[in-house]
């Protein structure tokens, strides 16, 4: 079929879609929800079988739902309607949520359901939910509704009409800053953290933090006790405050007084916090634990954005990991997030953009040379959530990359104002995939699926249906690699590949290389990685559909006939 995608942005569902169905034959194409005209314009030129609609933040027009087979995806349990249905889920205390998959009518999430999925609640924020329980959910009642369609349009299977339906899911108003308030002085921690979790990472929770408004996200509960809603002191780049009980910890906060008006480090947000007592050095992002002669390291930054410090950070922890007597090094990244490459937020905010960009560029590259240098350990990534641009190579770093199933891969730059991007991708994407893949890769600006990137030779495997079944295998096949046979002979073939490597091409060449490219577009005539980085951190809602996504808008294109 040809399936259209209407979508308020290509977001990690819309992706995890595109790929999927993509990959059982169907023909996809992508348009943003910017306007009813571009849209009636978008289904002339594709002539959809289908119209999928899995992030929509407004009604789909008439004309289109009237004349074409338009199914919404809503983050929701039968019934439910309403534009803030994972927070509410959350702050409510639901323990099984769904996502059901219904026919647009004109009353928004109230026509007939098609498929729905439930899963169960777990402690996380609400884009962590969205990225993992809601992600796969949707997976399956997407699949489940495209097989009906055939059955739908010969008559012999319809939808449940809602009232038809039986379900506790209520229609509820869009959710107002003050649903999420904290009132610190009754609100105890796990009330405070569900409201942050519930509203993280977007809007955040309007607080205030040294008498200034901010909206706060990023929070884990910290060991204290202290007069509630005063702050107890620093902790790495965030603050802690104390509850009613307790005291949470606050890694980032948005403030809308000050420029750049973007998520930062709540201590960079608040040039104030260097006067807190600092309770302790490391906020507990990068940990590092040992077990059967394999070293594991995790550093979970939040968006899996990693900045000059978070870079240098790392590489001093990994250099110390490196010095144990272990066999076996797992880059274990975030829960969510692998890695998204240099920090964009902080480059946004920083004096000198370009020179931040530069100074983050090098920092990142000391971390994948110091990787692809290590001649004493087998070093695998083990991808737990979606890398992108810089943090996909940073994966390719390490002799073995595992993914979860599941996990979306955007490994290009060129999305990002036509970086040229480094981590030493100019060698090891080639060494993978081969040049023509490599160039293919990059040019595309597509993402990619574990099922793709393992045919193409960019990831070793993939397994592991959610983050604790992928975890628990990992940690059983690097057991499995450390205690190995061959592991010697491993070992010493890693050591005199990277030997022949070196000899015909050294790091330092490829790195300079990169960086000469890099250094163009940081300090060159060309201001588009500028101009795309401020429109990226800025949200700057989308005035079109990139070409890439959007391909019946492509050169040449042929209006269907059928
Ligand atoms: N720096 C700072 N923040 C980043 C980031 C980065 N490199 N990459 C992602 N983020 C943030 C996003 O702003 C978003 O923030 P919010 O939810 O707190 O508002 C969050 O991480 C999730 O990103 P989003 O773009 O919504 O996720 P996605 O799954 O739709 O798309 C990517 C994933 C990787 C395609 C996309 O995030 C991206 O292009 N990131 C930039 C990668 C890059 O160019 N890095 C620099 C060069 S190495």
């Amino acid at each position: 079929m040809r399936i259209l995608l209407l979508t308020h942005t290509f977001n990690s569902l819309t992706q995890r879609i595109f790929i999927e169905l993509s990959g059982l034959g169907h023909d996809l194409s992508v348009e943003f929800d910017i306007n009813d005209g571009v849209t009636e314009e978008a289904v002339e030129l594709f002539r959809p079988h289908l119209i999928l609609a899995p992030y929509l933040r407004r009604a789909i027009p008439e004309s289109i739902w009237r004349n074409y087979t338009t199914l919404v995806v809503h983050p929701g349990i039968v019934g439910d309607r309403g534009p803030s249905a994972i927070d509410w889920a959350i702050l409510e205390g639901e323990s099984e949520w769904g996502v059901t998959v219904l026919q647009a009518e004109a009353e928004m999430d109230a026509g007939p359901i098609w498929a729905t999925e439930t899963f169960a609640m777990r402690e996380g924020t609400k884009s962590s939910l969205y990225r993992n329980e809601v992600t796969e959910a949707a997976l399956k009642a997407v699949l489940r509704a495209v097989e009906r369609v055939g059955d739908y349009n010969s008559g012999t299977w319809r939808p449940t009409p809602l009232d038809e339906a039986s379900s506790r899911g209520r229609l509820r108003p869009v959710m107002k800053p003050e649903d999420r308030s904290i009132d610190w002085i009754s609100d105890d921690t796990a009330t405070v953290l569900n409201k942050i979790r519930a509203s993280d990472s977007f809007p955040g929770v309007l607080d205030a933090l040294f008498g200034k408004p901010c909206h706060i996200f990023d929070a884990h509960e910290f060991a204290g006790h202290g007069s509630p809603g005063e702050l107890a002191g620093r902790v790495g780049d965030g603050v802690v405050k104390f509850t009613s009980d307790g005291a949470i910890w606050i890694g980032h906060a948005k403030r809308s007084d000050y420029w750049p008006g973007i998520k930062l480090p709540t201590a960079l947000a608040f040039p104030e916090a260097a006067e807190l007592p600092e309770l302790l050095e490391e906020s507990g992002d990068i940990r590092y634990q040992e077990e059967n002669s394999v070293g594991y390291l995790h550093f979970d930054f939040y968006n899996g954005a990693m900045g000059t410090t978070a870079c240098k950070r790392l590489l001093a922890a990994y250099i110390k990991a490196r010095s144990r007597p272990t066999r076996v090094i797992v880059l274990m990244g975030g829960s969510d997030f692998f890695s998204n490459g240099l920090d964009l937020n902080l480059i946004e905010a920083s004096e000198s953009p370009s020179d931040e960009s530069s100074l983050n560029i090098e920092a990142m590259d000391d971390l994948c040379q110091a990787i692809l240098e290590t001649d004493g350990q087998l070093t695998v990534s083990a991808l737990q959530g979606n890398a992108g641009a810089g943090g996909a190579f940073l994966a390719l770093a390490a002799d073995e990359v595992w993914a979860r199933s599941g996990v979306i891969l955007n490994p290009h730059y060129k999305n990002m104002g036509n970086l040229y991007g480094s981590e030493f991708w100019t060698y090891r994407l080639p060494l993978r995939v081969g040049e023509d893949q490599a160039s293919q890769i990059m040019q595309n600006r597509l993402p990619i699926g574990v099922q793709e990137a393992k045919r193409l030779g960019f990831i070793d495997d993939h397994f592991g249906k959610d983050v604790a079944e992928f975890v628990s295998q990992v940690e059983a096949r690097a057991s499995a690699l450390a205690s190995s046979p061959e592991f010697t002979d491993r070992l010493s073939a890693k050591r005199s590949s990277r030997a022949i490597d070196e000899a015909a091409k050294s790091l330092a060449q490829y790195r300079s290389e990169e960086l000469s490219h890099m250094q163009r577009n940081f300090y060159g005539f060309d201001p588009s990685y500028h101009v795309a980085r401020h429109h990226f951190v800025q949200k700057t809602p989308h005035s079109w559909t990139p070409r890439h996504l959007a391909r019946h808008r492509e050169l040449g294109w042929m209006v269907p006939e059928d």
